[in-house]
């Protein structure tokens, strides 16, 4: 396999003992990633998603993360945002209203 041009890593609260605790976890983060799984194969994007733990930014959650860009967002929570971050990332740019 190919390393992806993108990674999107969306947040899932997991703290260091495994429990997932936290802001993102409590909206519902986790449940995003087939949807956005799915989308990354209906738009053709050189992207790969994964879950991680706590990244620090609980006030925010739920949090995404699309690196190699740095891209920090916060308040993911629809797939209708989720949507315009992608449609950001498709087009080279940014969702700015979301950025963190
Ligand atoms: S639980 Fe997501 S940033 Fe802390």
């Amino acid at each position: 396999m190919e390393k992806p041009k993108h990674h999107i890593f969306v947040c899932a609260s997991f703290r260091a003992d495994g429990e997932a605790k936290g802001m993102c976890s409590k909206k519902g983060a986790a449940g995003f990633l087939p949807y956005i799984e799915n989308e990354i194969l209906d738009r053709g994007l050189d992207a790969q998603v994964t879950s991680t733990g706590c990244m620090k930014m609980c006030d925010n959650g739920p949090v995404l993360v699309i690196h190699p860009n740095n891209t920090w967002y916060g308040g993911v929570e629809t797939e209708e945002i989720i949507d315009e971050i992608l449609d950001a990332l498709e087009g080279g740019g940014v969702a700015e209203a979301y950025c963190i």
